[in-house]
């Protein structure tokens, strides 16, 4: 059974385009209905519109936290949007906001939780010698990289690796992992329905 899917971005994308590849080529049943940036200059629109898909741009700079967020929940009704996907968002979703999406946000980080949360993840692997980082795909609840896990992928560290092999090798896994779980969802709802 297929989700109506609204994809959070803030900059390039990678894992949004891969998401709606996914879905129109029917990897997924569900479909991305719509793009949301928090930055009006994020090269992921521009990939969301040749796909055309329905985007929209809340600048988080210029609308205070409250209004962006009642902003955004109107447009992801109107779209009757029942997934959220956060894919590179960088701005902290309110505590009243994802309680009105309970399990309905996920989002992905380029690490395994609960290491090197936060921003700079990949930086933070190669900074403290891991052996190995990778990526994990969790829902969003109220504390930041926090929310309950639904998988992982282990990325092995070499010790040629810098902050930005290791970032293109999570991302290849990300790519995939963010479909995993899609697929897992999706089979899910399905059986409960
Ligand atoms: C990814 O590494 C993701 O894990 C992190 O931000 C990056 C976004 O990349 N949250 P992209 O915009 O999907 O290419």
């Amino acid at each position: 059974m297929g989700f109506r899917i609204a994809i959070l971005i803030s900059g390039r994308g990678s894992n949004m385009k891969n998401i709606i590849e996914a879905c129109n080529k029917k990897k997924l049943c569900s479909s991305v209905n719509l793009v949301v940036s928090n930055k009006s200059n994020a090269y992921g629109l521009k990939v969301a519109s040749k796909y055309k898909i329905e985007t929209h741009i809340l600048d988080s700079k210029s609308l205070a936290t409250e209004s962006f967020e009642s902003l955004l929940d109107k447009i992801l009704k109107k779209n009757n949007i029942n997934l959220i996907c956060l894919a590179g968002f960088m701005k902290i979703l309110s505590k009243g906001f994802v309680k009105k999406w309970p399990k309905m946000i996920l989002n992905i980080h380029p690490s395994i939780l609960p290491y090197f949360k936060g921003l700079n993840a990949q930086k933070q692997a190669i900074e403290n010698n891991a052996k190995y980082s990778g990526c994990t795909v969790h829902f969003v609840n109220d504390v930041m990289d926090g929310g309950e896990i639904i998988d992982q992928k282990i990325v092995n560290i070499s010790t040629h690796d810098d902050e930005d092999s290791l970032s293109k090798k999570i991302l290849m896994e990300e790519h995939k992992l963010y479909i995993k779980v899609l697929k897992k969802l999706e089979k899910d709802y399905g059986k409960s329905k």
